[in-house]
C-alpha cells in the first residue's frame, strides 16, 4: 500500500513529516534538470493567486513560473493598489477570489499566523501555500535551500554541521531552516550572532548558539547567512553595518574559520559587504543562484502536491 505523502496547504515545516519533505525532493527531481526547468502541464486550468502584503522578488517571481511551468493560470494581486488599501479585510479578499474561481493561494503577509488564517477559511478542496508570515516561518524557503544542499554538496544531512549567521530574532528563514534540518537528521546546528539579534526563545530552538564567528564556524560544512532584516530593527542592535561585516560578515578571511569544502547559502536579498562579501557571493563555494532555480522546482513540488489532495 501506497502512504499519501500530498497535503492540502503546506504553512509551516513544522507540519510536515520527513517522509512528506522527502516527497517534495523527489516530485522536485521530476522538474529539473541540471539548471534546466522542465515544463509539465499537471496543473493546467488552475488558478493560483499571488497575495504579496510585503515586497518579494525571489519568491513571487518563482511561484510565477512555478505555476506557469505546471500550466496553471497564475495571477498577481497587486496589494498596493488593490482594496487592501480601502480596508478590505483577508477573508472579504479570499471569498472575492473564491468566487473568481481562485484554487490556489500563495501569501506572503507582515502577520504571524496570516496563511494559517487563511487556511482556516477556504472552500473544501482549495489550498493555501506561506510564502512568509512575518518571523514565524518560510516554509519553502528552506525547502529549496535543503533541495539545494542534496543535489550539490552530496553528503547525507545527519553529516552537516551548520551555522546560520545573522539576524535570527527577525528572521522566518532561520526557523524554518531549524526545523527542516532537524526532520532531516542533522545534529549540529548552531546559531551565530551577537546577542541583540537572538531570539529570547532560543533555548527552544535546541541549538547551540556562539557569540564569536571564529569559534563558531569551527568544522562546520554548511553556512547560511541571513539577510540583516533592516525593515523589522529597532535602532541600536548593532553597532553598525560595518562593524557587522567586522565581527559577523563571511568574507575570504572568515570563510577560512570552517571547513575547507564548506558551502555557503543566503536566501536573498543579499546586502552585500554587511553579510557576506562579493568575492564570496561570486566562489565556487557559494550556492545562491542554485538556490534561486532550485526554487523553481520546489515550488512547482509543493503546488503538485497540494493540488493532489485537494
Ligand atoms: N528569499 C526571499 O524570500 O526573497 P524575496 O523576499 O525576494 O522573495
Amino acid at each position: 500500500m501506497s502512504i499519501d505523502n500530498s497535503f492540502q496547504h503546506l504553512l509551516a515545516i513544522k507540519d510536515l513529516s520527513r517522509e512528506q519533505i522527502e516527497t517534495i525532493f523527489r516530485t522536485a527531481d521530476e522538474f529539473i534538470q541540471d539548471t534546466e526547468i522542465i515544463n509539465d502541464p499537471r496543473l493546467r486550468g488552475i488558478k493560483v493567486a499571488n497575495l504579496f502584503y510585503e515586497p518579494s522578488t525571489r519568491t513571487r517571481l518563482t511561484f510565477e513560473i512555478a505555476a506557469k511551468s505546471l500550466a496553471a493560470d497564475s495571477i498577481n494581486l497587486n496589494i498596493a493598489t488593490s482594496s487592501a488599501q480601502k480596508g478590505e479585510s483577508l477573508i472579504d479578499t479570499l471569498q472575492n477570489l473564491e468566487a473568481m474561481g481562485i484554487k490556489m493561494f500563495v501569501i506572503r503577509h507582515f502577520a504571524n499566523g496570516a496563511p494559517q488564517f487563511f487556511a482556516t477559511h477556504v472552500k473544501q478542496g482549495n489550498s493555501v501555500i506561506n510564502a512568509g508570515d512575518g518571523s514565524h516561518e518560510h516554509p519553502t524557503q528552506a525547502l529549496l535551500d535543503m533541495a539545494t544542499l542534496r543535489r550539490y554538496y552530496g553528503r547525507d544531512f545527519s553529516q552537516f554541521k551548520v551555522a546560520i549567521i545573522g539576524d535570527v530574532l527577525h528572521s522566518r528563514v532561520a526557523r524554518s531552516q531549524i526545523y527542516a534540518l532537524k526532520k532531516l537528521g542533522t545534529c549540529d546546528i548552531r546559531i551565530i550572532a551577537p546577542e541583540t539579534l537572538v531570539p529570547q526563545d532560543i533555548e527552544s530552538l535546541e541549538v547551540k548558539y556562539f557569540s564569536d564567528l571564529r569559534e563558531g564556524l569551527q568544522g562546520v560544512n554548511v553556512i547560511l547567512c541571513l539577510r540583516l532584516q533592516k525593515e523589522r530593527m529597532d535602532k541600536g542592535l548593532i553597532p553598525s553595518e560595518q562593524e557587522f561585516f567586522n565581527l559577523y560578515g563571511i568574507s575570504k578571511k572568515s570563510l577560512n574559520y570552517a571547513e575547507k569544502d564548506a558551502v555557503v547559502l543566503h536566501p536573498g536579498p543579499v546586502n552585500r559587504g554587511v553579510e557576506i562579501a562579493s568575492d564570496v557571493i561570486n566562489s565556487s563555494q557559494s550556492l545562491i543562484l542554485k538556490q534561486v532555480t532550485q526554487g523553481i522546482a520546489v515550488r512547482m513540488a509543493v503546488m503538485t502536491l497540494c493540488q493532489q489532495k485537494g
